[in-house]
């Protein structure tokens, strides 16, 4: 089949990103392997039932391969432990690369273990979910979860290149890829209100390849834009990229122990719902724009609530969040569909958060 490939070099990025179809045959090439002592593949075990052989095909034979269990409970120390364990005991030095092949949690867990293992060696990601593709592979965040808190441990280290392949898509389930296409509806709403209405249009499964390698670059394009104007979060322009997540990450850490655990991007749909409305609520968006914003999450097959997780809870959840500074909780909110403020302080936000989750 015919290849694609869009390559995206961000002037603030020092590394391309590698967007289209069908590129793995030539991974050694385009993410130059070649001039590294070892190579390690990272992936978990679902990942590797489908791609693993394709891929250390591709590789090379001498690949040191490395696989973790699936899902987000794995997002912890025990299993970097696990990782830097495999990593000594596979002989890396600081001239080997890590090839995290899987979606936001190998992207996350990879980064970290490569950015901390002998202060750090090169890493490259092969983002196999959509969420991962436009969202956890690019960007430089990397860590994992402790004490119940997302992403609570954790450095910014940027890959050395990035490859991504629509072709995982399809091995994904219908779940993940609504679940990706949560945080794909976020970029439109924090930046560009055609890119939102295109992208709310149709079901996530009736996208194309073609139709999919577009929505790729195009959150790409508005995610590194963005990070070029605040790299690592100082300036609080990067901030606007976290709407949706002061709620959501609460959600998403309270569901782990529930009998529903929600998948990233669901919970974060549920967040920019709830946090839509809590703009709404503070004069700062208009309620059709809300209106809007919760119907197109809705239709894109996304939970909008969560019945099983207490507001109680959600509400003392946001109070320890890594975002707050200070204690003050400060949140990106929407002012309009295609721009979102940060740093926003919400007066009593106990009750306006009640308030937003029982009004939704
Ligand atoms: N670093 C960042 O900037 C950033 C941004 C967004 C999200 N994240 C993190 O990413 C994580 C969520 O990422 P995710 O949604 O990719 O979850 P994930 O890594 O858990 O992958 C989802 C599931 O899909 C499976 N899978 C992956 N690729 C597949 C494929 N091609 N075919 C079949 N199954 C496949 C995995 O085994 C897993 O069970 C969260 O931990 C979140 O905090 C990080
Ligand atoms: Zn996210």
């Amino acid at each position: 089949m015919e290849k694609i490939l869009i390559k995206l070099d961000r002037q603030c990025l020092s590394y391309p990103i590698y967007i289209g179809k069908n590129l793995l045959g030539n991974i050694v090439g385009l993410i130059n392997l070649n001039g590294y002592s070892q190579v390690m593949v990272l992936t978990d075990n679902v990942v590797a039932g489908f791609w693993l052989k394709k891929i250390t095909r591709a590789v090379g034979k001498n690949a040191v391969v490395a696989v973790i269990k699936n899902g987000e409970a794995e997002k912890n120390i025990d299993t970097v432990r696990t990782i830097w364990k495999k990593m000594v005991q596979s002989k890396l030095d600081r001239r080997s690369v890590v090839v995290n092949l899987g979606g936001g949690v190998v992207c996350d867990l990879g980064g970290f273990c490569a950015g901390t293992y002998m202060r750090g060696i090169d890493f490259v990601n092969i983002p196999t979910t959509l969420l991962s593709q436009v969202d956890a592979g690019v960007g430089g965040k990397t860590g994992l979860n402790f004490f119940g808190i997302k992403n609570n441990i954790g450095i910014f280290n940027q890959p050395k290149a990035v490859l991504t392949d629509v072709v995982f898509l399809s091995t994904l389930p219908e779940r993940e890829l609504i679940s990706g296409m949560a945080e794909v509806i976020k970029h439109g709403i924090v930046a560009d209100k055609k890119y939102f209405e295109s992208v709310v249009g149709k079901k996530p499964v009736d996208f194309s390849s073609k139709e999919l390698i577009e929505i790729v670059k195009k959150s790409c394009l508005i995610k590194t834009a963005i990070m070029e104007k605040d790299e690592k979060e100082m300036l609080g322009k990067r901030k606007i990229l976290n709407f949706g997540h002061t709620v959501g990450h609460a959600i998403e850490s309270l569901s782990q122990a529930t009998d529903r655990p929600l998948l990233h991007g669901e919970a974060v749909g549920i967040g920019m719902v709830i946090e839509s409305k809590l703009a709404c609520l503070s004069g700062l968006l208009k309620e059709k724009d809300y209106l809007r914003i919760k119907d197109a999450i809705k239709n894109a097959g996304l939970p909008i609530t969560t019945p099983h997780i207490p507001v109680k809870k959600i509400i003392k959840k946001i109070l320890v969040d890594k975002k707050n500074q200070s204690g003050r909780v400060l949140w990106s909110l929407p002012t309009a569909i295609g721009q979102v403020e940060c740093n926003k302080e919400i007066l009593s936000v106990n009750k306006m958060v009640k308030i937003a989750y029982e009004n939704n």
